[in-house]
């Protein structure tokens, strides 16, 4: 079975035991995306995919801030699946019209680009906060946590340049991977940095020596992380202490 799933504008909506079997090697593939829809469940589904598996979205650029339909109280759990090319739960990189109070709870991503990405972009405004993603187990994937700052993707030239995302928030806990290749990559905005990050018992293994993170313009907080994290999460920063919804 071959589907694609791709909502806008929905509410009150729960997708439940679907499973979704898109070729592993074709773009645009996302298994399932919530586009400016609210109270949203997704969950005990199976994915295989040359995108997103469940990527959440909100609009590109001008056109997302026009409309103004942010997605919220998003809640994702028990996905299960691979994507060679993508991530197993994506955050944008269309988020313009703002996302927030996203829940995913047991992830599990095997032979994958990577398990979590959040991704935003120069023009595309808007927000992304208070996200909480805790219970990922990860086999064999290339970049296991991934923050990105788009690559110059727009939908024509007429985007605001001075329309900076806001992210902050961003709690992730209880993760294990094995046969990670690298370190986490967190790079956020120039002038616009990712505020209260909050890792918590992370455990990535796998790593060839050094095993350095990358981060950029991101600050928050790290504890029980193995590999030892960027300094940008060492520096006493309070994500854990402001992190949406879990205790501690
Ligand atoms: C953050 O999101 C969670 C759902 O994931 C929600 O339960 C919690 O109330 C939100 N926190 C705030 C401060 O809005
Ligand atoms: C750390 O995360 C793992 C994997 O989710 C979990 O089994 C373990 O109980 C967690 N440890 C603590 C102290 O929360």
């Amino acid at each position: 079975m071959v589907t694609l799933d791709l909502f806008f504008f929905l509410s009150d909506v729960v997708i439940k035991g679907v499973t979704i079997l898109a070729p592993l090697h074709s773009p645009n593939t996302d298994g399932i995306d919530p586009d400016s829809s609210t109270n949203v469940c997704i969950e005990d589904c199976y994915i295989e995919s040359g995108d997103d598996l469940v990527a959440v979205k909100s609009g590109w650029d001008q056109f997302g801030t026009s409309v103004a339909r942010p997605s919220s109280n998003i809640v994702i759990r028990r996905l299960s699946g691979t994507t060679p090319t993508c991530s197993g739960v994506g955050i944008g990189s269309e988020m313009s019209g703002g996302v927030s109070d996203v829940l995913v709870e047991d992830l599990h991503v095997r032979d994958s680009a990577t398990a979590v990405r959040i991704k935003t972009d120069r023009g595309r405004g808007g927000y992304i906060l208070n996200i909480t993603i805790r219970g990922v187990a990860m086999e064999r994937v290339r970049v296991p946590i991934r923050f990105s700052r788009g690559a110059n993707d727009h939908p024509d030239g007429a985007y605001d340049r001075s329309a900076l995302p806001r992210v902050s928030r961003i709690e992730i806990s209880d993760v294990v991977g094995v046969g990670v290749e690298k370190a986490p990559v967190l790079e956020g905005l120039e002038g616009a940095r990712f505020e209260g990050v909050c890792m918590r018992n992370v455990s990535l293994r796998g790593i060839s020596p050094p095993a350095e993170w990358r981060c950029e313009y991101v600050a928050g907080e790290a504890v029980d992380v193995f590999p030892t994290p960027c300094e940008a999460l060492r520096r006493g920063g309070s994500g854990c202490a402001r992190g949406g919804g879990t205790p501690g």
